[in-house]
């Protein structure tokens, strides 16, 4: 495959912990705790193949909507997480970053953030970005927010406003789009996940349940989208 046929940018949404430990009689956390080990695997891959960024959905605004000792869990899993991965993330040269309404998180969860990013801040690799308490219409809501403070205070005009405006006030203005968006567990659906950013991304969907997504299926979703035509609406001569 040509370098111009892998994609740059990858964003996952990692679904299908619960259903990965129910089938095996285990509790829905034992599903969450080995959905870390792909994280870290899959992580380790990316940034092998030298991706510019990896954008994983690690935590929606929905997901406060499930049982405490859950949110607990995912929260307890996340700041270790951070703590532990920081040896996988300086040896593979990854620079750390977070999107999403990180004010909402745990004060002890938002130092380990703080402290990753700080520590990183200067790797010259992959951008291992992870979407927490993150929801794509609430991103566009707080970048339209940002534009009418702008409008209101008179520092930009009403006629000035489009879509690099836009692009310009999302959590992700200094990111290039993703070009593939993959998603475990079977469901052909968007979630609340990046919406103004996939606009153009190719989508590829497997059954396979994130605990076991490992290199090979990577690789299958890459072989994919090297196969496909990107036509961004126009016609390919
Ligand atoms: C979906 O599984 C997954 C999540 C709720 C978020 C992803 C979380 C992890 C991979 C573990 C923690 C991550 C980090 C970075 C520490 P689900 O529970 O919705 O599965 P189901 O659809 O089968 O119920």
């Amino acid at each position: 495959m040509s370098a111009n046929n892998l994609p740059r940018h990858i964003a996952i949404i990692m679904d299908g912990n619960g259903r990965w430990a129910r089938n095996l009689g285990m509790t829905r956390i034992r599903g969450h705790i080995r959905g870390v080990n792909s994280v870290r695997d899959i992580t380790t891959e990316c940034a092998r193949k030298h991706l510019e960024q990896l954008t994983l959905y690690a935590f929606s605004k929905e997901n406060w909507s499930r049982p405490r000792y859950e949110i607990g869990l995912l929260m307890r899993l996340l700041k270790r997480y951070l703590i532990k991965e920081r040896p996988t993330i300086k040896d593979n040269n990854i620079r750390f970053t977070v999107i999403g309404q990180i004010e909402g998180l745990p004060e002890d969860v938002r130092k380990e953030i703080a402290i990753n990013i700080e520590e990183s801040k200067s790797n010259t690799g992959m951008i291992l970005c992870l979407a927490l308490n993150y929801g794509g219409r609430a991103e566009i809501v707080d970048a339209a927010k940002a534009i009418a403070s702008d409008v209101a205070k008179g520092e930009m005009s009403l006629d000035e406003i489009d879509e690099d405006t836009f692009k310009h006030h999302m959590y992700t203005a200094d990111m290039r789009d993703p070009d593939l968006l993959i998603r475990t567990g079977g469901d052909m659906r968007i979630s609340n996940f990046l919406l103004w950013e996939i606009s153009y991304a190719e989508l590829w969907v497997t059954p396979v349940y994130w605990p076991d997504f490992k290199k090979e299926h990577l690789e299958e979703a890459i072989r994919e989208y090297g196969s496909r035509e990107r036509r961004y609406g126009g016609l390919i001569e």
